[in-house]
């Protein structure tokens, strides 16, 4: 759809093409006005020598990292159901209790060792688990990564060099919320930083501050959670922002009210069949799995 054919009514219930303005795909990196406490990502590259960043060659594992400056807007369940779906190592930066680490049905409490912190502070690459399909291999997060996280480009570094060796088509990462210190850092290693989007103002407000830093990554916006009756207003102002900092928009994902009370470990996605209440769930992260793809290899 051109944009010059954008339209957005001003009913509570956005048509079709409403939606399907906010998935329009503006190329990325347009913009390159990162300010605030980001590194900008075109410096970033030459500090590194270009060993950071997309394109690397096709052969080249791809790091999808699902970020966001507000919490709660679905980064966990994406990324979680993403992994499976890329046949991708999932890493875990979080490291609060709430996340994939957990979902998984890991216990910190009852390892003795903390995977990721002990490779990072020996410079080795970590033995994932096995999620035998149904979950995805797992890079589990810890509480004390807090407080113990390294800068984000060694952060970045240690990403790009495990992806390599384990030498996977994909490696996703999941993010606490916010400019994090090693949330950066997977910013900086990714070939597509995918950000859940939730159609609320409080939301929309924690996006536009984002995109007004980092612009210039390689941004895919995902609107998640996204009501019967989308919210026509935020529809509106979401168009503005993708306009103004020219990200690119994927498919949507819908409120799904199953996934709030869902107590199993596998995902979604491996289930099957699919429950009748997964089914339009399901559909659209095949979709999105489909964009981050096709986004990589634009
Ligand atoms: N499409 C969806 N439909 C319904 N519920 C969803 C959807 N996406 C996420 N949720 C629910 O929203 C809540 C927050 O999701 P999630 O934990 O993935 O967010 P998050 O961004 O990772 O949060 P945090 O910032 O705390 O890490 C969870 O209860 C999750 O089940
Ligand atoms: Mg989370």
């Amino acid at each position: 759809m051109g944009r010059e054919s954008v339209k957005c009514s001003g009913s509570l219930e956005p048509s079709k093409s409403d939606l399907a303005v906010l998935q329009y795909g503006i190329p990325p990196n347009k913009l390159p006005k990162c300010a605030g406490s980001y590194i900008r990502r075109d410096t970033s590259v030459q500090m590194s020598a270009g060993e950071l960043r997309a394109p690397h060659t096709s052969l080249m594992p791809k790091i999808v990292t699902v970020a966001a400056s507000k919490g709660g807007v679905g980064k966990s369940t994406l990324a979680y159901e993403l992994a499976v779906l890329l046949d991708a190592p999932l890493v875990d930066l979080d490291w609060d209790e709430g996340g994939v680490t957990r979902k998984w049905g890991y216990r910190h409490e009852n390892r003795v060792h903390a995977p990721m912190i002990e490779a990072l502070a020996a410079g080795r690459t970590p033995t994932v688990l096995n999620g035998r399909g149904r979950k995805p291999d797992l890079l589990p997060g810890h509480p004390d990564f807090a407080e113990r996280q390294p800068a984000p480009e060694d952060i970045a570094t240690a990403l790009s060099k495990w992806a390599g060796e384990w030498g996977r088509p994909f490696v996703v990462v999941d993010t606490h919320p916010g400019a994090a210190t090693a949330g950066h850092g997977a910013m900086l290693a990714a070939h597509v930083v995918v950000v859940p989007v939730v159609l609320r103002t409080n939301e929309l407000n924690a996006l536009e501050g984002m995109l007004k830093e980092v612009a210039d990554y390689p941004l895919l916006l995902i609107p998640n959670l996204v009501p019967r009756r989308a919210p026509a207003a935020e529809i509106r102002r979401l168009r503005r922002l993708v306009e103004t900092y020219q990200a690119e928009v994927g498919p949507l994902v819908r409120d799904c009210r199953a996934l709030g009370t869902r107590k199993r470990h596998a995902a979604v996605v491996a289930e099957q069949p699919a429950a009748a209440v997964y089914r339009d769930f399901v559909a659209s992260m095949r979709e999105v799995a489909g964009a981050v793809r096709r986004y990589i290899s634009d």
